[in-house]
């Protein structure tokens, strides 16, 4: 906790390695040969494996650590051993280190929700079970059931950690959520062709070649290829997130004007906060600019499979900010996003979220800013109200005040004249005469 605190970055330990099991083993088996073996191997040893611990808390997002050699791993008690280790280039606080795998390390209040694991170089208890592929342990803790945090928090950092391992890696949760796991079984089965590991009640000592602890997340639902290992952009995350659905490789054509056909447009509706009290309207304000309208409700969205076909299959996405949005992933290559947001002040922080990701992701971005005139809050307050005519105030009293007032505490009468203006204008960039 206290070398977390003070900020280390990259602490390396390199142990003393432990032999090989096999070796190990036929030792115990044939005592009588130990002689031998020694006098026959002595000068033409090769230098003994050698057990490695990396960690880095140098990010403001993420802990993570990396070891290989002789690792075992006892999810009851939440410890992972590094075995042999010997602490003379890192001085490890107790021959310990801790770590809470998920990347959102600023939030300190979130991160209580997510299990601390030890790491140690102590000794270790005997393997139960041996795998010959690298374990990935990670939580779905926190924010699981958000789809937005699910991206950008668990399934994105896990691609960037366990992709490149094509398949050959053992996942392994804390704060195990069966349902969770159920409903992203896809992406997990298209990461690993094993089981996830409930790690929490796991009685076996699993040991393995290698592990890491905490993945890696560089930005919300963005991949910096620089940053990334391989190299992993966000059209890469596209393509492979396409094949756990098995999507098409389409792009979003422009759709000839004089044809019959039209161009599809996919409005994510939201429903108890931000959603839009006019949504008839809108819709039907974009059918009659020329797109053929699919309206998505909360239940619509809710059968993942399904809905990344369907979104698959159209040209533009429509949403006031939200989780909802995040089904842009599934948009076709050239396909736009428009993002509607709401009053008080939010473009940043809607921007940050699900603007800036947009481009990267081979997609285009469009933005609708409600004005005073499109909100329900004023229903509710003056119109000489700070959050009118200040809102920056609001920000000011703080991230509760902000989230209560502006996310939670409106919803969205869109002014259809000038929704049904923009609309035309994405109709024109998506359409050719
Ligand atoms: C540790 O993490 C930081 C932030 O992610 C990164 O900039 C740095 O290169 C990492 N250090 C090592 C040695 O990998
Ligand atoms: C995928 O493409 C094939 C061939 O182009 C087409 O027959 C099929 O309907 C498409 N599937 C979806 C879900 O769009
Ligand atoms: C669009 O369709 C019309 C009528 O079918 C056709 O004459 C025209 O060449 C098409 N335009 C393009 C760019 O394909
Ligand atoms: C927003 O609309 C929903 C219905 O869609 C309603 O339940 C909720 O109370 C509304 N919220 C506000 C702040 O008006
Ligand atoms: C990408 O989309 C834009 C606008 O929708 C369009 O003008 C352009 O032709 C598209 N590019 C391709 C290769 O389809």
């Amino acid at each position: 906790m206290k070398a977390r605190r003070r900020n280390k970055s990259s602490q390396k330990l390199v142990c003393r390695g432990a032999a090989a099991a096999a070796a190990r083993a036929a030792w115990l088996l044939v005592p009588l040969l130990v002689f031998v073996v020694l006098k026959t191997t002595r000068h033409v040893a090769a230098p003994r494996a050698r057990s490695k611990l990396t960690c880095n808390f140098s990010s403001k997002r993420m802990d993570i650590c990396a070891m290989e050699g002789d690792i075992r791993m006892h999810g009851k008690s939440a410890t992972l051993y590094v075995v042999a280790a010997s602490d003379d280039s890192y001085r490890l606080e107790k021959g310990m280190v801790t770590i809470r795998p998920y990347p959102r390390k600023w939030e300190i209040e979130s991160m209580k929700a997510v299990r601390e694991v030890t790491i140690r170089t102590s000794t270790s208890p005997r393997c139960t079970v041996t795998h010959d592929v690298p374990a990935v342990v990670f939580s779905t803790g926190a924010y699981r059931s958000n789809f937005f945090h699910s991206m950008t928090d668990i399934i994105i950092p896990l691609y960037n950690t366990a992709r490149e391992y094509d398949g050959h890696v053992q996942l392994v949760a804390t704060d195990f959520n069966r349902n969770w796991i159920s409903h992203y079984r896809h992406i997990l089965a298209a990461l690993s062709v094993y089981p996830v590991i409930d790690f929490d009640t796991d009685e076996a000592v699993r040991c393995f070649p290698s592990a890491h602890v905490g993945t890696e997340s560089h930005e919300e639902m963005r991949i910096n290829p620089a940053l990334s290992r391989k190299g992993y952009t966000m059209l890469d995350f596209r393509d492979f997130l396409g094949s756990a659905y098995s999507l098409n490789h389409t792009w979003a054509n422009p759709v000839n004007r004089s044809s019959r056909q039209r161009p599809r447009l996919v409005m994510v509706l939201r429903r108890q906060s931000r959603s839009i009290t006019n949504e008839a309207e809108a819709l039907a304000a974009a059918k009659e600019v020329g797109f053929e309208v699919v309206a998505a409700g909360p239940k619509m969205v809710r059968d993942m499979a399904r809905f990344a076909k369907m979104v698959r299959s159209c040209n533009v996405m429509v949403g006031v900010h939200g989780a909802g949005l995040t089904n842009m992933l599934f948009l076709p290559h050239n396909g736009t996003v428009m993002q509607i947001i709401p009053w008080g002040e939010i473009k940043w922080q809607c921007w940050h979220e699900l603007g800036r990701p947009v481009p990267d992701m081979g997609l285009r971005y469009v933005e609708y800013e409600a004005t005073a005139e499109e909100t329900t809050l004023k229903d509710i307050y003056p119109k000489d109200h700070v959050l009118f005519t200040d809102p920056n105030s609001i920000h000011k009293q703080g991230f509760d005040n902000v989230w209560k007032i502006f996310l939670q505490g409106q919803n969205v009468t869109l002014d259809i004249d000038r929704f049904r203006g923009v609309m035309q204008q994405i109709y024109q960039s998506v359409t050719i005469t």
